[in-house]
């Protein structure tokens, strides 16, 4: 049955409580722009923006470390593949064509660090790509479900280990399009 525009609005904006409202995610991401901005004054950065999840992070902290520093951006894919409870569940990466990292100042840009592999992996790729330097910018983690240990340099916010989606993060392709982070409840 086709549901109609105001049940689909309806659906979109209940995926459950919400956990952080827009204008605190706006005024923490504008902190983090600020940092980054600071701590690379000067300097050329290749930004690694982490596919498809931290589009909506690194739109918002654009903002405000475009116009302060001269920007690479490459956008890359991280997925994994096996049984999410296989210690040595493996990730794959996929990159554009033809981006070289050699020499240069790295800015990973993802959304969630939760289990850490996927970030690990992506700081080990950066780093055998020869760059200078490689940091880590995640709008989101669980601390609580780590397995594998990763800094991270940048933290927008710390959080219990709750499936969430919005700003960008998605359940099965829906509620990408939240302002803020909800906790995705009951039957989805
Ligand atoms: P990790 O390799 O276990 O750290 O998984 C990291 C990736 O899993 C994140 O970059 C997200 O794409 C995805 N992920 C983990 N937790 C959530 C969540 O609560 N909501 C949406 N995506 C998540
Ligand atoms: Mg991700």
């Amino acid at each position: 049955m086709r549901s109609t525009a105001s049940e689909q609005t309806r659906a979109i904006r209940s995926a459950g409580r919400v956990l952080i409202d827009a204008r605190t995610i706006a005024n923490r991401v504008g902190e983090i722009g600020a940092t980054i901005a600071r701590d690379y004054q000067g300097k050329t950065l290749d930004v690694v923006v982490v596919l498809e999840g931290a589009r909506v992070f690194w739109k918002n902290l654009a903002r405000t470390v475009a116009d302060q520093l001269d920007l690479r951006v490459h956008y890359m894919r991280a997925s994994s593949y096996g049984q999410e409870s296989t210690p040595t569940r493996p990730v794959r990466l996929t990159q554009e064509r033809g981006i070289s990292l050699r020499g240069r100042d790295v800015l990973l840009v993802d959304d969630i660090v939760d289990t850490g592999r996927t970030a690990r992996a992506l700081l080990q790729h950066v780093w055998h790509s020869g760059a200078r330097s490689s940091r880590l910018a995640a709008f989101l983690s669980k601390p609580d479900r780590r397995s594998v240990p990763v800094p991270i340099d940048y933290l927008g916010f710390e959080i219990p280990d709750e499936f969430v989606v919005g700003y960008g993060m998605d359940y099965a392709g829906e509620y990408r399009e939240l302002p803020d982070v909800q906790v995705l409840e009951g039957p989805h």
